[in-house]
């Protein structure tokens, strides 16, 4: 049996099933946009979903350049759209 757990994304409260994602859990609640580019504010979300493109970077309790479709999501994190 699975067990929800909640962490945040910008503030937001995003619930999801133990076992996924952060990436996974973000895009199943309509998160599409995970950053945008440096130059022209482009928005990124996932694209390959096995770590090689780093479009899906976010900041995963302060630490910076986190691959969200490698990391599990866990209880209480705070995750923040990268700059
Ligand atoms: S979606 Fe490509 S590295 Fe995460």
């Amino acid at each position: 049996m699975t067990q929800t757990i909640t962490f945040t994304f910008n503030g937001n409260p995003i619930h999801c099933e133990e076992g996924q994602s952060i990436a996974a859990a973000l895009i199943n609640s309509d998160q599409r946009e995970l950053r945008k580019t440096r130059f022209g504010d482009e928005p990124r979300s996932i694209f390959c979903g096995i770590g090689i493109c780093f479009d899906c970077v976010v900041v995963v309790n302060g630490v910076a350049n986190q691959r969200s479709c490698l990391i599990e999501a866990h209880d209480g994190m705070k995750v923040e759209s990268a700059q």
